[in-house]
């Protein structure tokens, strides 16, 4: 169904080790409850992908869609713009200006002008910005988002369209970050990352949260409960978010498979080492989302124990497995940074070695996250061909 390519499949010797409560149930009840309330909420749909199952030799496959979340593109909606919202809520009160403002009196306009003097910043390859701009223009803050120069046109727009500030870093994603992180220190803004790190940990926590609904809506639409999900991993915070929402909402024994490209296997990289670790190199990966060669601190918390394997797969793998789910009937369209989850189980169900080691089988019901739309639609259009046929 595609071509069968070289790629790396690593069972996990770290999995079923008891470890820390990374992302606490009251938090996310919290987080689920203010986020179906905002206006424009809908679930997003999950798929049956019954040819991908047949190909692949197992009983199921289901895909959750995200490119239509919230009108972004991707499933980041979730979590940027509430970290935006629970931050903003927070510094009112420690501004002495509303004890115990609700996100609703934000959306309503409430306290605006305390709002607009507060300024919410990141660095970012595109969707996690995105979210970032989206939710500080929801809730009335200002915004500047950093952006490395290899971050295309089409998704600085995108950003900008929200009315936040773009500026542009020369380098790649890291020099973004550390770019964002001095200005903010200087300015006195405050940084809204995705990733966390010893002593910045409040904010990546709550975006993690925001990410869960994503899989509780999936795992509430299945028909039975997966034996396996892949899910791509750029620093871990989407992978971890969903291992902790399987632990909550599955019986145990389901196997969770991350999914990273091969030039910026972080997650794969810590766990061979048994510790995370960073890995070097351009990260010069097609899949712009995924270009992270750091862990973030508490999505590896979670994943070092609760992630069944790690596998690396090729760019030229993605942008088969973009073609196929836009070959099909129905057609559906990802990102480059959607589909390395079904790129990975495609590749180890055709590969005996990777298939056994897996335990996939004709028994097998895998869940697959599309964490994106075509969220560069130039980037699309040349992987692709046009979006509307
Ligand atoms: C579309 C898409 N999928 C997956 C990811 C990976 O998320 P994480 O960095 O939390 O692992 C990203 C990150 O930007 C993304 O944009």
């Amino acid at each position: 169904m595609i071509p069968q390519r070289p790629f790396a499949c690593f069972p996990n010797p770290g999995q079923g080790i008891p470890g820390v409560v990374v992302l606490p149930e009251g938090g996310f009840r919290r987080a689920a409850a203010e986020i179906a309330s905002w206006p424009g909420y809908a679930e997003t749909p999950l798929l049956a992908l019954p040819d991908v199952a047949a190909a692949a030799g197992v009983a199921a496959v289901h895909y959750k869609d995200e490119a239509g979340r919230f009108g972004l593109g991707s499933f980041k909606a979730l979590g940027g713009a509430y970290a935006v919202a629970r931050l903003l809520v927070a510094e009112l009160a420690r501004r002495g200006v509303a004890p115990a403002a609700r996100v609703a009196d934000l959306l309503a306009g409430a306290h605006a002008e305390a709002t607009a003097a507060i300024t919410v910043t990141c660095a970012t390859d595109g969707n996690h910005g995105r979210s970032v701009a989206w939710g500080a223009q929801r809730f009335g803050a200002r915004c500047v988002i950093f952006v490395h120069e290899h971050v295309s046109a089409g998704r600085r727009a995108a950003i900008a369209a929200y009315g936040a500030e773009i500026r542009v870093v020369p380098g790649h994603y890291d020099d973004a970050v550390r770019e964002a992180a001095a200005v903010a220190a200087r300015e006195g803004w405050f940084v809204v990352s995705d990733t966390s790190y010893p002593g910045y940990t409040e904010v990546p926590r709550d975006v993690m949260q925001g990410y869960r609904l994503m899989a509780r809506e999936a795992l509430a639409a299945l028909p039975e409960p997966p034996t396996h999900v892949f899910v791509q991993g750029g620093v871990g915070g989407v992978a971890a978010a969903v291992s902790v929402q399987l632990r909550a909402q599955c019986p145990p024994g389901v196997r969770l498979v991350v999914v990273e490209p091969e030039r910026a296997a972080c997650l794969l990289a810590s766990a061979r080492a048994g510790a995370p670790v960073a890995v070097g190199g351009a990260l010069d990966t097609l899949m712009a989302g995924l270009a992270c060669g750091e862990p973030s601190l508490l999505a590896w918390q979670e994943l070092e124990r609760a992630a069944f394997a790690f596998m690396a797969v090729p760019d030229e793998s993605a942008v088969d497995a973009m073609r196929l789910l836009a070959r099909r009937a129905p057609r559906v369209v990802a990102g480059e940074s959607a589909v390395a989850g079904l790129a990975g189980l495609l590749l180890a169900a055709g590969d005996a070695a990777a298939r056994a080691a897996l335990g996939l089988d004709a028994g097998s019901r895998v869940l697959l996250f599309g964490t994106e739309g075509a969220t560069d639609p130039d980037l699309y259009a040349r992987l692709v061909g046009a979006l509307s046929p």
